[in-house]
């Protein structure tokens, strides 16, 4: 059997193959495995931002190639979410890429990934239906379902993914755990706006007040870290912290702010362990998600380390 071709090369940007195709991507994989190369994966919806470009940065330190998917999942979009409308800025995502040291962009066509009759779907259970899952029904399944496929066609020895999708991140590291794949999964930390916004493709749904308001959703988490270094370990107090700074912004309405174990993801009343306090807000329209980790500086230490 001959190898398969890349049907349309790419002129997206220079210096980065563009590949389409699942056949064409196995295969590039397969032969950068061959020479014993160490793939760095970042699998994206696109719309990329300087979160996503640390990512990238990251895998660089370890991995060579580096290769990135853009890949807006119709699967992990709930009906009435934004599917459509989801930020589409293919030139300029390939040029930063590129520009980062990518080596190749893997864009495959949601007809290739999803054929008629496709019928198989990774959950994992409980956790996906809580937190996130909760206000946005069969989200998670649609993610791993898709990070699943995405980590079988390029079988990378790294994937990377960002902090700021906690539950999300979590739910892949027991996915790869769970099924005993062989890639490593490498989380990045938050990327911040001047104002503490933490970046996502979807800050641009914002309008200029929603913007200026958007930076509320910060403020709220590093009060309950001020709480923290305080000495203040009671969640509901932590909650009330929360509360009051999300109250003095009229334009925020919350749909979550919860504290759970780090590993779980399951409620804690007092912070003991490593946890993570998560937030979910709406600003008009738009829903972001953001959170802060707060871990103890040594086993069984009082005092904790807080990374927002
Ligand atoms: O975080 C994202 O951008 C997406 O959920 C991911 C992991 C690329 C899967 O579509």
């Amino acid at each position: 059997m001959s190898a398969p071709r890349e049907p349309r090369p790419s002129t997206l940007a220079q210096s980065l193959d563009t590949i389409r195709t699942i056949a064409w991507m196995k295969e590039t994989a397969r032969q950068a495995r061959a020479e014993s190369r160490v793939i760095g994966f970042v699998p994206t919806m696109g719309a990329l931002h300087a979160g996503h470009l640390s990512l990238v940065e990251r895998a660089r330190r370890d991995c060579d190639p580096v290769i990135a998917s853009i890949f807006v999942n119709p699967k992990q979009f709930g009906p009435k979410e934004d599917f459509a409308k989801y930020p589409r800025t293919l030139e300029k995502d390939a040029a930063k890429l590129a520009a980062a040291g990518v080596g190749a962009l893997f864009l495959p066509e949601a007809a290739e990934m999803y054929p008629a009759g496709f019928a198989t779907y990774v959950n994992v259970e409980g956790l996906s239906e809580r937190l996130e899952g909760r206000t946005r029904p069969g989200h998670f399944c649609g993610v791993t379902t898709v990070v699943l496929k995405l980590l079988e066609i390029v079988q990378p020895t790294f994937a990377y993914f960002g902090r700021k999708d906690a539950q999300q991140a979590r739910l892949i590291t027991i996915m790869a755990r769970d099924l005993n794949l062989d890639t490593q999964i490498v989380l990045g930390p938050i990327v911040r706006e001047g104002d503490g916004l933490a970046m996502s493709s979807r800050n641009a749904y914002l309008s200029a007040e929603e913007r200026r308001a958007a930076a509320v959703v910060q403020r709220a988490l590093a009060a309950a870290g001020d709480e923290v270094r305080a000495g203040v370990r009671d969640v509901l107090r932590l909650q009330e912290a929360m509360q009051r700074v999300l109250a003095a912004e009229p334009l925020a309405r919350v749909d979550y702010a919860e504290i759970v174990d780090a590993a779980t993801f399951e409620p804690v009343l007092r912070v003991a362990r490593p946890a993570y306090v998560l937030l979910a807000a709406y600003l008009g329209r738009t829903r972001l998600i953001d959170n802060m980790f707060i871990e103890p500086v040594a086993e069984g230490a009082d005092e904790f380390a807080i990374q927002l």
